[in-house]
């Protein structure tokens, strides 16, 4: 069975980034993939402070939230990394989130994360989907630094207020479909 990780970035609980990835996943575990859902804002996750103590010791040494991440990543088939705009990028919890990553930048721990997939899914209120090139290219060179396969993404302009993205029917259903598509075995 396939294992979807799916990476809620945005603080706002029900929001768009919320129904994303919801629909995302909800694609998966029609193909038959076991899906889970986290809200990274409820993890406290503390800023990197560069110690670099995880390439020594293979482990981090801050305890909190992330903790757990590091096994469900390392557990995962596929993580949707999801993220509403927030000038121009990503939100405080999932830049936490990223700079944490740096545990895998080692050659003791850089085999735990290498070729897994990686599905980028961002909103935004403004309609010029362009706007969300930086947070994008952030986002797609970190996957690539860490030797992870990038397998789709979607961008969802013109939701600001929370829920407004279930008016965009079309944006749902590609959603849906890039759900369908990491869902399958040996996609
Ligand atoms: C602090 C903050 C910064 C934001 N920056 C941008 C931005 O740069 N561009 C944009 O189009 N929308 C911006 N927005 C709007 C959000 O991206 C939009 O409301 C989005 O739907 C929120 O997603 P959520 O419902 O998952 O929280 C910002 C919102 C907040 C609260």
């Amino acid at each position: 069975v396939k294992k979807v990780l799916g990476l809620v970035g945005s603080p706002r609980k029900g929001g768009n980034t919320h129904i994303l990835v919801s629909q995302i996943l909800r694609g998966a575990r029609e193909m038959g993939a076991r899906t889970e859902l986290i809200y990274l804002g409820n993890l406290r996750i503390k800023e990197c402070d560069g110690c670099h103590s995880c390439w020594e010791t293979r482990t981090c040494i801050i305890n909190d939230g992330m903790k757990g991440i590091y096994k469900k990543l390392m557990e995962s088939d596929c993580i949707v990394l999801a993220s509403p705009l927030y000038w121009f990028g990503p939100t405080v919890a999932m830049k936490a989130f990223i700079d944490r990553l740096v545990y895998f930048c080692c050659s003791k721990n850089e085999d735990k994360i290498k070729g897994k997939e990686v599905v980028l899914a961002t909103v935004q209120a403004g309609e010029d989907a362009n706007e969300a090139n930086p947070l994008i290219r952030m986002l797609e060179m970190s996957v690539r630094y860490l030797g992870m396969k990038l397998k789709g993404k979607i961008i969802v302009p013109g939701v600001g207020e929370k829920g407004a993205i279930k008016s965009k029917k079309s944006k749902l259903k590609q959603a849906l479909n890039l759900g369908r598509l990491i869902g399958r075995l040996g996609s």
